[in-house]
């Protein structure tokens, strides 16, 4: 059986049983406190809450669905970052009896699975909440073996809610045996045991309490069911394969655990950009550019057969050091995502060309961002002789170095790495990410969206005016003042003769020439002490903190590193001279002894 027929299977199944098909909603969640859909009921939360459903009071669906949690343990047989959810869901109308006897009628007679490979796992009970007996009940009638159903505590028998609140309640999950293989627990080897013997195929939840902000559960007017099974995880067992990646969603052929990695990462990216999500530094942008450039990176083990010189490195070497990647390798994967959903999931071939762009774009940005950070990276840790959570963190915030990159340039080097390194990092990626998001905001975000949008294009126009401004009229130009608005900028600057029309158009010309050229904008933290010695411009009136924010603006490929202009600065800037559009100065005047006011705007 195909998964596209095992998907239609269950929804028509339920659909029997009164249910409405539903089509999957995005996976951009549009429940703020979480990123993605996780979950197949998120689009339904709310009439698990009361509201009632438009839908009807009985809904099964297929939902897309995006889950970070897992994302270490992607690479063994199961794990998936994207996956596919099966469900039904009830409103207030059927509960424990129905969703139990349906599944084990749709995965004994529709799936034709062995009712002696299903194991059961029901909620024991703790201080809060009791012993969901009912279900264990339920299950004996229905002649599943005492010695197959099992208690386990909330961890594993207890789900929700998705963000911050939201129904919650016991569940009971069905496993499947995969291999009579006792491992090593002997009797103690049940279902949830990591040996490999079980996978967890469906989890039937039943929602009778809502758990508010502070954690306090409160009984639910209505109970509800929502239940979800992986089709990945179906399709393996029907399709009798030893891991999902074997099924037709994937068809891997030649499976390492890199392989792995990389087929899910890039089916990740595939309808991550397929929602119109882009790489950036935070929030759904950010896990996009994480998966992207992990799939990168591991392609990187695989690359040295096609190789020869880089064949005899180490496993650890060839991730972190100059293997060269064949360029756009995630090009023909992506495009086998594409083949394998565009009949289920259209959107991933009507966005076929932004997908594609999207990926090979962020390909390239991390192969110079590795070539580079990789020299710095190999550079600060062997003088340094070992990797502190200080040198990670720097490398992370001026090289866009990610840690496991730094681990591995230290581990293959032999040097030592700071124990509870990912402890201390994590804190102050945390930092990190906050200070960006506020950047982001305050620079596109919330209401003054278009305003903060307009004045980072300002700001990133002054730096390139500042410099043009030093190559006509000579170093002596030094900034004494500036005010930005949305509108226009108004710059001061040392200068005792007033300025030429000859000399206003050729330092226009210049500032459109540097927009034409379409330069990165580049920030980076330091000490005050090494901006100034790196050759930044200050404005010196100015007193600066300890660490300050340096933006260059150049062209990253440009062979003798030198870039147009270097600057210390708060920002906000652009990330692409591009953005700009069309410099022009507006007025030239006096403003005090040998100072001179600038007023220029963008068009
Ligand atoms: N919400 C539950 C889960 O995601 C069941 O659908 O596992």
């Amino acid at each position: 059986m195909s998964s596209s027929e095992l998907r239609q299977k269950f929804l028509k199944f339920f659909e029997k049983k009164g249910h409405k098909i539903v089509p999957s909603s995005s996976l951009l969640s549009t429940d703020p406190s979480v990123l993605f859909t996780t979950a197949g009921m998120q689009q339904f939360k709310e009439y698990f809450l009361g509201k009632a459903s438009p839908y009807g009071n009985r809904v099964t669906s297929s939902q897309k669905c995006f889950r970070t949690s897992d994302i270490e343990e992607v690479g063994d047989t199961t794990h998936l970052t994207f996956l596919e959810m099966l469900g039904n869901f009830s409103f207030g109308d059927y509960f424990k009896k129905e969703s139990i006897e349906w599944a084990l009628e749709f995965l004994t007679k529709d799936c034709k699975l062995k009712k002696e490979k299903l194991w059961i796992t029901v909620f024991e009970g703790d201080k809060e909440v009791p012993e969901d007996k009912e279900s264990r009940e339920i299950w004996k009638e229905l002649e599943l073996a005492e010695g197959k159903i099992h208690g386990f505590s909330r961890e594993d028998n207890f789900w929700g809610p998705t963000g911050e609140e939201g129904p919650c309640g016991p569940t009971t999950e069905i496993h499947y045996e995969l291999s009579k293989k006792p491992c090593s627990l002997g009797k103690k080897c049940l279902p949830n045991c990591k040996c490999g013997r079980f996978i967890e195929l469906w989890n039937l939840v039943f929602n009778e309490f809502h758990q508010d902000k502070d954690k306090k559960l409160t009984p639910l007017k209505q109970k509800g069911v929502d239940t979800g099974m992986g089709l990945e995880r179906l399709v393996m067992v029907i399709q009798k394969k030893s891991s999902v990646f074997e099924t037709d969603l994937f068809s891997l052929t030649s499976e390492s655990q890199e392989e792995r990695i990389i087929a899910d990462h890039i089916k990740g990216s595939v309808f991550l950009a397929s929602e119109g999500i882009i790489p950036s530094n935070v929030e759904q942008g950010y896990v996009l550019r994480r998966i992207l450039r992990r799939a990168i990176r591991y392609g990187k083990v695989l690359n040295p057969v096609r190789d020869s010189e880089n064949r005899e490195k180490s496993k650890k070497e060839r991730i972190s050091n100059g293997v060269k990647m064949p360029k756009n390798f995630l090009i023909p994967l992506a495009q086998k995502v594409i083949e394998i959903y565009k009949d289920v999931y259209p959107e991933v071939k009507s966005k076929e060309a932004d997908i594609l762009t999207i990926i090979q774009n962020e390909e390239e940005k991390f192969a110079k961002t590795l070539e580079k950070g990789n020299k710095v990276a190999t550079l600060k840790i062997t003088r340094a002789g070992k990797l502190t959570a200080d040198i990670a963190s720097n490398l992370y915030e001026s090289e866009g170095v990610p840690l496991e990159i730094s681990k591995e340039i230290a581990s293959s080097k032999g040097f030592k790495i700071e124990k509870n390194i990912d402890v201390y990092f994590g804190k102050f990626f945390k930092k990190h990410q906050e200070i960006s998001r506020a950047g982001a905001e305050k620079k596109f975000g919330g209401v003054g969206k278009k305003a903060g949008l307009e004045e980072a294009k300002l700001h990133t126009a002054t730096h390139l005016m500042h410099q043009a401004l030093r190559e006509i009229l000579g170093d002596h130009v030094k900034q004494m003042g500036s005010d930005i608005t949305s509108q226009r900028l108004r710059f001061d600057f040392s200068h005792t003769a007033k300025m030429t029309d000859e000399e206003k158009q050729k330092v226009e010309e210049i500032v459109n020439q540097k927009i034409k050229q379409d330069l990165e904008v580049k920030k980076e933290e330091m000490s005050y002490k090494d901006a100034i010695d790196s050759g930044a411009l200050a404005f010196f009136k100015e007193k600066y903190p300890e660490k300050v924010s340096v933006y260059s603006i150049g062209d990253p490929s440009d062979p003798s590193g030198q870039v147009f202009s270097k600057e210390i600065c708060a920002g906000p800037h652009v990330n692409r001279t591009s953005e700009l559009g069309i410099f022009k100065i507006k007025k030239e005047e006096s403003s005090g002894a040998g100072i001179r006011r600038l007023r220029a705007v963008l068009e």
